[in-house]
C-alpha cells in the first residue's frame, strides 16, 4: 500500500526502515525525502505520527525475534 503517492513510498518501505532501527520523525523524514518542502505536497508529513508508529511496530517485532 503506498502511503506517499508524490514519491512512490509504499508502508513496506517504512517497515525496512524499522527494522533497521529508525523509528524517529525526523530520521524516517529525512531518510523518505519527505522532509523536502519543495518537492512534497506534505500530505504524508502531516501522516508522521503514523509512520513512527509502523517503523515502530517493525522494530519491536524485529527486536524481539533476535536471539543471542
Ligand atoms: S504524499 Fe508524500 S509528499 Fe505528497
Amino acid at each position: 500500500m503506498y502511503i506517499c503517492v508524490c514519491k512512490g513510498i509504499k508502508e513496506s518501505d517504512v517497515e525496512n526502515l524499522g527494522r533497521a532501527g529508525i523509528t524517529c520523525p525526523k530520521k524516517l523524514a529525512a531518510t523518505l525525502g519527505i522532509d523536502d518542502k519543495d518537492n512534497c505536497c506534505g500530505r504524508c508529513l502531516n501522516k508522521i505520527n503514523d509512520l513512527v508508529t509502523i517503523a515502530s511496530r517493525e522494530y519491536k517485532k524485529h527486536s524481539t525475534s533476535v536471539q543471542v
